[in-house]
């Protein structure tokens, strides 16, 4: 825990009490006033729906500054991580705080391959999903599913169980996301090939079939690393503080990522990136792209546009800012740069960064955007991308569960409401309701 290194003083003007409260001091950020000794003290509770003011934890993992546009891993720029690392390398860092020397990512590297298999009974929860079932439906069945299949990596309170199950899951998501997919399409099941690296190894079972070799395009391994680099983590998102929630009342570990892939799931986090294209296809259709930005600026529409605006990042999203860049080298490279839906995005962009309801508001494209038109530009199904997203941030989630374990201050959560229905009444016999 920060150390407290001032107080603030807060006074009920009403009773004249008062409280003292410390305030935390974290290495960077926004300092935390400590509220546990306010219920005790003056009666009340703090009232923050959507935690817009509230730090729900103390974390080393993640650090952002919305305003800045800063991303650090574990201390680390995201903009040096996505140009020197690689996804596994961020991995054992995000896991275990440190980058790892030679020795220890051979060693780490070599037990991810170990266990990127799924039992072989587990092909059989596959064939019960409807044959057009949406792979994130999937994935999120698959993945619960896998604590009847791992109990010995299940215990909470044992450290080499935790980090044991943050392998398996790292290790079998590709093969859980991969197969979700060939189950979709009809296509064959492609088992995981220990020869190649992390991201080879996914695109291999996504697009390989048993009639044919399949050789990964370096250029699309590339774009995807990167993409599961900027996705690993983001502090304290709504589905990494579900896999917290969850996990506190110590769920297992398999139960608690389900949970979070079924949070990542909504438009609002991470189906923005599918959203997105959908959005941009129906766009491209109509043609009449002013007549989106006005339905977006529009208070009686709830449409806005998929792929902007940030609740942390009021300037630019430092992901975007990287992603753009290989989101136009590849499709260069790729010559898709003039097919309609590139252009129609680019054209986006630009009305927007020029619109002053977007401007004001601080609303930017975010990560979602690129990644979205790099992962359509590559090929990937729609259906696939908030599955890839949950793919790259499995490592996140299980690192903060496991740092959750690990704090002596963490507890069961448990929010409290500002409860405002009905006063004590009655019950009503039926014959005489609505008299
Ligand atoms: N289009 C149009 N208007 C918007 C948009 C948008 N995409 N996003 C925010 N606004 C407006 C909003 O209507 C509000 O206007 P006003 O102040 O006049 O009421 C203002 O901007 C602030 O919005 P907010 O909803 O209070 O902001 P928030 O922090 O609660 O929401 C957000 C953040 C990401 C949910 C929202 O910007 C959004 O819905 N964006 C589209 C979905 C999206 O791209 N999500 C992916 C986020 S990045 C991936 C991840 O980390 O999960």
């Amino acid at each position: 825990m920060p150390q407290k290194q001032r107080t603030v003083t807060l006074i009920d003007n009403e009773t004249g009490k008062q409280v003292e409260l410390p305030v935390h001091v974290g290495t960077h950020g926004h300092p935390a006033i400590d509220v546990r000794s306010l219920n005790k003290a003056l009666g009340y509770y703090t009232y923050d729906p959507g935690y817009m003011s509230t730090a729900s934890c103390s974390s080393a993992i993640t650090y952002i500054d919305g305003k800045k546009g800063i991303l650090r891993y574990r201390g680390y720029p995201i903009e040096q991580l996505a140009e020197k690392s690689n996804y596994l390398e961020v991995c054992y860092l995000l896991l275990y705080g440190e980058l790892p020397t030679p020795d220890e990512f051979e060693t780490f590297e070599k037990s991810i391959k170990e266990h990127s298999m799924l039992h072989e009974a587990m092909r059989g929860f596959f064939g019960g999903f409807r044959h057009d079932a949406h792979p994130m439906a999937t994935m999120v069945g698959v993945v619960g599913a896998l604590s009847a299949f791992y109990p010995d990596s299940s215990s909470v309170h044992n450290r080499e169980q935790r980090l044991l199950a943050a392998h398996r899951l790292i290790a079998k998501m590709p093969t859980i996301a991969a197969w979700s997919y060939k189950y979709s399409t009809g296509f064959r099941f492609i088992y995981p090939r220990n020869h190649l690296d992390y991201t080879e190894n996914f695109l291999r079972m996504m697009f390989a079939v048993p009639t044919e070799e399949y050789e990964p395009d370096p250029l699309f391994t590339k774009a995807l690393d990167l993409i599961l680099i900027l996705h690993a983590d983001h502090e304290q998102n709504a589905s990494t503080s579900t896999v917290r929630l969850t996990g506190s009342s110590e769920a297992n570990p398999f139960a608690a990522i389900s949970a979070g892939i079924a949070s990542l799931w909504g438009p609002a986090h991470g189906g923005a990136n599918e959203a997105a294209i959908r959005m941009l296809q129906e766009i491209t259709e109509s043609g009449d792209l002013q007549k989106y930005v006005d339905r977006a600026k529009d208070k009686n529409d709830r449409f806005r546009l998929m792929g902007f605006g940030h609740r942390i990042y009021k300037s630019y999203d430092p992901r975007a800012a990287i992603i753009r860049k290989t989101c136009h080298e590849l499709l260069d490279k790729i010559d898709s740069r003039n097919t309609p839906l590139f252009e129609t995005a680019l054209r986006l962009e630009d009305i927007v960064a020029k619109d002053d309801y977007f401007i004001e508001r601080n609303l930017y494209p975010n990560v979602d955007y690129y990644s979205g038109i790099i992962l359509s530009a590559m090929g990937i199904p729609l259906s696939m991308f908030t599955v890839i997203f949950a793919l790259a941030r499995t490592v996140g989630w299980m690192s903060h569960w496991n740092e959750m374990w690990e704090d002596p201050e963490s507890r069961i959560g448990r929010p409290r409401q500002l409860y405002i229905g009905e006063k004590k009444r009655d019950y009503v016999p039926p014959e005489e309701r609505g008299a």
